[in-house]
């Protein structure tokens, strides 16, 4: 058997037995190439036509067997195999924390959110950092900024550590354990936040990969806000004068916008769409709260 051809046979059982994508791929082909090249020790971006060699016996069977895995535990790929992509950065991940796909990395990158910021912005709060991603993909991009990655879970955290060190980031991000902003030492000029946003009803019907990764990472209460909710009432006083949230918020933009009807919010585009990553400037927050509390 050749290189293909085992891919193509990952490929069929994986759509046979109708898993879910989400965590890295959206299709069967690009999660059957993944698993196969990585049971093969051969780097993600090969030409799979150009390196289209015979396989050994043991190769195909051990390929087989990660497919095989994949499908009767219906674990994600990433936790699988240790590791996920976001824009182009490879981070270290496992059960302990959710696997990386914000969003917000795609604001970050494409340079939508630029606009807000200026040559103050220097301190930055990646609040439920989970695995770091976020905070990495920032640090990146704004060589100059400093960056507080705080998450409740401290099983998470670990995870976080060995992602900063990975990139060798850990003089300009600090990872600490904070409830919301409990342990937050503002101001911040820049707040990211993919915090767990997932409604009730959404969450009894998740396939099972996403059931695989912390509930605490997903679960955002009865109408997904619970966490939102309490962080936006904190975080005025966290924010500086020119100081602009950017928060995650998935497919629950009809439950943020009955929850905070009153909220001046910009939409920020993504591959997603334009209803799932909303910028909300410190004013647009302070006018909310005086008028919800006057
Ligand atoms: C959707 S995950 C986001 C992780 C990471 N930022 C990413 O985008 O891949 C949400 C994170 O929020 C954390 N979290 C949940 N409740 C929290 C709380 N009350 N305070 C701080 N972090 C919390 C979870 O542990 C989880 O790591």
């Amino acid at each position: 058997m050749r290189l293909h051809e085992l891919i193509l046979e990952a490929k069929n059982r994986l759509t046979q037995a109708k898993v879910s994508f989400g965590h890295g791929t959206d299709n069967a082909h690009d999660e059957a190439s993944w698993l196969v090249l990585w049971s093969l020790g051969l780097k993600l971006d090969t030409d799979t036509t150009a390196q289209n060699f015979e396989l050994t016996q043991s190769q195909i069977e051990r390929a087989l067997a990660l497919i095989e895995q994949r499908i009767t535990k219906r674990t994600p790929s990433a936790y699988l195999t240790g590791e996920a992509w976001l824009q182009g950065i490879p981070f270290f991940v496992d059960q302990r924390s959710i696997i990386p796909r914000s969003l917000i990395a795609e604001c970050l990158v494409n340079s939508s959110i630029d606009p807000w910021l200026n040559i103050h912005t220097s301190r930055v709060l990646d609040l439920c950092t989970g695995n770091a991603s976020l905070a990495i993909i920032c640090a990146m991009v704004f060589p100059e900024v400093e960056i507080d990655a705080l998450d409740i879970s401290i099983q998470a955290l670990e995870v976080a550590h060995i992602n900063v060190e990975r990139h060798m980031l850990g003089k300009r991000i600090r990872v600490k354990a904070s409830d919301g902003l409990e342990h937050a030492n503002g101001p911040y000029d820049l707040i990211l936040c993919n915090p767990p946003y997932v409604n009730s009803l959404s969450m009894q019907t998740l396939p099972p990969e996403f059931k695989a990764e912390p509930a605490l990472s997903l679960d955002g209460g009865a109408d997904g806000m619970d966490f939102i909710r309490k962080f936006l009432n904190d975080a005025p006083s966290h924010l500086s004068d020119i100081g602009v949230i950017v928060l995650e918020v998935g497919h629950e933009r009809d439950h943020f916008e009955n929850a905070f009807s009153h909220l001046e919010c910009i939409w920020l585009e993504t591959s997603a769409g334009e209803d799932q990553v909303v910028l909300i400037t410190q004013n647009a927050l302070d006018n909310f709260l005086a008028h919800s509390y006057p």
